[in-house]
């Protein structure tokens, strides 16, 4: 498993030419962040306050247009298996089956030992071990999803990226999907940053949860989550953390 695995964003910031329209989009204004292997990090935000940016930018996929992104002090220069990513919009290989998109990584990285087990076991957890040989066009929106998240799972990356890999499930499946997910993340020692839009899921499953803000977009707080999992949704501590998050993002209880 992975070796102790430390993250940085040193005043990072992020900006894209639209040169179409003649201006700049201020994606990400300067960021510092620190995180560390076996944290779980939830990541809030409205829409368009640079979640997703923040994770193409620590997977490699851009670059940042001021500042650093390291991992133990090297540069992050391009994307690695070692960082993992499940995409807002899941990303199947349209030419192989469930079962192939699955095991592509262990296949790429040429680590079979045992990988007919871990495929067997990934498609158990996701539930869709019946339909191994479909290709993604005959799957409904959140079995491919599943299957975007089993094929990054399978290869348990040292940091493991996660652009609301939940959104297009049931929340029953939902919910049953994040106590597996973080069972996964316990028994390892995996650094995983989860953006999501529920603020309930971004407190049941983070050991910290940074809230975001828009325009340009920055971290306007970072919230250490001090209970032990599992966690119960409607203790008082849990609703405290709730309120107070909700607060940050303006949509507090209001006053009548
Ligand atoms: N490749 C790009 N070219 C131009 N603008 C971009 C690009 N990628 C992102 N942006 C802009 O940067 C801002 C932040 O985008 P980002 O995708 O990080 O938002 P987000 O917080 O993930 O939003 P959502 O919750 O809707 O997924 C947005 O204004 C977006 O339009
Ligand atoms: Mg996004």
């Amino acid at each position: 498993m992975a070796e102790q695995t430390v993250l940085k964003l040193d005043r990072v910031s992020k900006s894209f030419a639209r040169i179409e329209r003649d201006e700049i989009t201020y994606a990400l204004g300067e960021t510092s962040l620190e995180m560390r292997s076996g944290e779980f990090v939830s990541i809030v935000g409205a829409s368009g306050c640079g979640k997703s940016t923040i994770l193409r930018l620590i997977a490699g996929l851009i670059v940042p247009t001021m500042g650093a992104v390291t991992v133990n002090g090297q540069p992050v220069d391009g994307p690695d298996p070692s960082r993992g990513m499940v995409f807002q919009k899941p990303t199947l290989f349209p030419w192989l089956t469930v079962e192939k998109n699955i095991s592509f990584s262990l296949r790429i990285q040429k680590k079979l030992d045992g990988s007919a087990e871990k495929v067997e076991r990934m498609l158990r957890l996701i539930g869709l071990e019946e339909f191994r040989d479909d290709y993604p066009a005959q799957l409904s929106g959140g079995m491919a999803q599943r299957v975007a998240l089993a094929r990054s799972l399978i290869s348990e990356p040292g940091i493991l990226l996660l652009d609301e890999p939940l959104g297009a499930l049931d929340a029953f499946t939902r919910m049953n999907m994040q106590d597996e997910i973080l069972g996964m993340w316990q028994g390892s020692q995996q650094l995983v940053i989860m953006v999501t839009h529920d603020v309930d899921e971004a407190i049941y499953m983070g050991t910290r949860v940074i809230v975001m803000e828009a325009r340009p977009g920055r971290v306007r707080a970072e919230i250490p989550v001090e209970l032990d999992y599992p966690r119960n949704r409607s203790s008082a501590q849990f609703v405290g953390y709730r309120n107070q998050i909700l607060e940050m993002l303006h949509y507090g209880a209001k006053e009548s």
